[in-house]
């Protein structure tokens, strides 16, 4: 039982694609809005490779100097480009770029005053019936978030201690080209906390309570891709092989996740990430396996799940995990985050994010999910 839904085209190709994608849009546009990461980005060879291929079209390029956007950057960068008529947008980088690019497609042309005005906006979801919206393409330069094959965004509020969403089914990307070229001078860090994400989606739309029988496909393949190669890559970084594996890796999980959304580990990261400053895929993984422990009897089919994990328990996956934190860099404890037990309990009352934590296949009280973040303190 189920159904699935994505109406994203994927082209798993060179970059170089991207001035028959944009052609392909019907009505032919030649105002693009090209949103890059910040720093070295023109020079680099993907900065190159779109100048090229951009040369027809008339581009405005807005560099993301910062990750994890808030709303004050997203007014910013509203501001920035309102006297600019873009009719697509495309988006090359992580997370944070996508989601920013998936932002401004939503918002094109609305009458945007102030943070507390766009911060009502979202709420409502006014920006869901705006007939001005453009299509947008998603080059992701990381394997991890999903945001390519996703139709929601996130936007932090950090004056207020909350994650925003823009979330609506014609926010999917027009076009997403994967080019796993792009991932390779990805540092060590980003490459295991994007695939550590990945990971989460796959697994929480394995157990998620809108699982179906298509989703599922995509989890295993997810898990088993990122489990098989993570550390090979993490070895050897420059590997274009290595490194395609991750992204059909997280391409699955985005692809899983796109139609069950994300559960109860997804729903600790987001106060993890602003009470501890934990990077999100930290934040999401840190607590997978002790998740995985509450909701083993509820999970369908379990043994393929483990199976494509290439263990036979729930404390195999923990300590698989902590081996990929220590690879890359990170602490696997709370306290290492300087976490103690009282910003713990608030985290833990912060824990139930609408949407993902009802999502879990087994309901959690506070007390337990407080239980679960002393057990990694
Ligand atoms: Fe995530």
């Amino acid at each position: 039982m189920g159904s699935y839904y994505n109406p994203v085209k994927i082209k798993i190709d060179s970059l170089e694609v991207i001035e028959n994608v944009l052609s392909a849009i019907s009505y032919k546009p030649s105002k693009v809005l090209l949103l890059t990461r910040g720093g070295d980005f023109s020079t680099s060879q993907a900065g190159q490779t779109l100048e090229k291929y951009l040369a027809k079209f008339e581009v405005r390029q807005l560099e993301i100097q910062i990750s994890n956007p808030d709303i004050e950057d997203l007014f910013r960068y509203v501001q920035l480009i309102k006297e600019f008529d873009y009719e697509c947008i495309v988006g090359i980088g992580g997370g944070s770029v996508l989601d920013l690019a998936k932002s401004l497609a939503a918002l094109k042309k609305m009458k945007v005053d102030s943070v507390s005005i766009l911060r009502t906006l979202i709420k409502d979801k006014l920006y869901a019936e705006n007939p001005n919206r453009v299509p947008w393409v998603a080059v992701p330069t990381t394997s991890g978030t999903g945001s390519e094959v996703t139709c929601w965004a996130t936007i932090w509020d950090n004056a207020n201690g909350v994650k925003l969403s823009i979330d609506t089914e014609n926010l999917y990307a027009h076009t997403a080209i994967i080019d796993p070229a792009l991932t390779a001078t990805l540092p060590m860090s980003l490459t295991a906390s994007t695939a550590l994400d990945a990971l989460c989606h796959a697994t929480e739309a394995y157990w998620s309570k809108n699982s179906n029988e298509i989703s599922r496909v995509y989890s295993l393949e997810a898990i088993s891709r990122i489990v098989q190669n993570l550390e090979d890559v993490l070895t050897d970084p420059q590997e274009v092989s290595l490194r395609k594996e991750l992204a059909l890796g997280s391409l699955y999980a985005g692809l899983a996740f796109s139609n069950t959304r994300t559960t109860a580990c997804h729903s600790m990261s987001y106060p993890l990430t602003l009470e501890l400053g934990m990077v999100h895929g930290i934040a999401a993984s840190i607590t997978l396996a002790k998740v995985m422990e509450v909701n083993f009897a509820s999970i369908f089919e379990s043994d393929k799940l483990l199976k494509a994990f290439g263990v036979s328990s729930c404390q195999e996956i923990q300590e698989r995990i902590e081996y990929f934190f220590k690879l890359s860099g990170f602490p696997s404890r709370l306290r290492d985050f300087h976490a103690n037990e009282e910003i713990i309990e608030k985290i833990a009352g912060n824990a139930f994010t609408k949407g993902r934590m009802d999502n879990n296949p087994v309901d959690m009280t506070k007390e337990e999910v407080k239980q679960i973040l002393m057990s990694i303190y």
